[in-house]
């Protein structure tokens, strides 16, 4: 599905348009919309590139979200699988990816709207993020609103653009890292009353040789 990169099509004004007038946005930022949802059903999001202009050409952030997706489910974990990408303004290095969704429940809502099973989730959830570390896989975007309860007992990610592959295990610096990349969402969401101490003693648990 990967096509050489300076053949990445651009969409039409038209068709860019359309979406986003008929889509319903679910994330937008100071410079616009990010994540819309289309009258499909699809996702559309959006990638207004930081990097240089010139090495987002490169290598656009629509094509590194679908390759980090595709790397992802490799491994056996959950995501949206990317339908499509093309340029939206190619100049700008600005890309976008059609996906659709990944049925479930981010886990900010399960904290904000039924702690008591959050925390039932704890458990759980310090597996998943130890199985990612076992597994190499430094998801940057650690947080809550990035993982998804896909069903009991399953997660998935969502925005992974910035996730790095690792040799396997991660080793204590990045795994440390990692939680501080949790830590500080927790901050800034001015989250106080997280379970930071159990979700730690789980992922111990989670460590420890069956
Ligand atoms: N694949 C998906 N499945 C379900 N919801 C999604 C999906 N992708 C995005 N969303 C919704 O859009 C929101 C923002 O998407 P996200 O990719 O996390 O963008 P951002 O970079 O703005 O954080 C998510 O919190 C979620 O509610
Ligand atoms: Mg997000």
């Amino acid at each position: 599905m990967f096509e050489k990169r300076d053949k990445m099509r651009i969409v039409t004004a038209n068709q860019l348009q359309d979406w986003l007038s008929r889509g319903e946005v679910l994330e937008k930022d100071a410079r616009g919309a990010k994540v819309l949802k289309l009258d499909d059903g699809d996702i559309l999001k959006i990638f207004r590139s930081r990097r240089h202009p010139l090495l987002v050409r490169l290598m656009p952030d629509a094509q590194r979200f679908a390759r980090c997706g595709e790397r992802l489910r490799e491994r056996g974990i959950n995501t949206p699988s990317v339908t499509d990408y093309f340029w939206i303004d190619r100049s700008a290095g600005v890309s976008g990816c059609l996906y659709s969704p990944l049925e479930g429940s981010a886990l900010d809502k399960i904290f904000f709207h039924e702690r008591r099973r959050f925390d039932e989730l704890l458990p759980q959830l310090a597996a998943y993020i130890f199985k990612l570390h076992q597994q190499g896989i430094y998801f940057r975007s650690l947080h809550l609103g990035n993982i998804l309860l896909v069903r009991e007992q399953c997660f998935g990610l969502i925005d992974f653009l910035d996730t790095r592959f690792k040799r396997p295990p991660l080793g204590a610096r990045l795994v440390q890292r990692n939680f501080h990349h949790l830590r500080n969402y927790l901050t800034r969401s001015k989250i106080s009353d997280f379970p930071w101490d159990e979700l730690m003693r789980h992922y111990t648990i989670a460590a420890q040789p069956s």
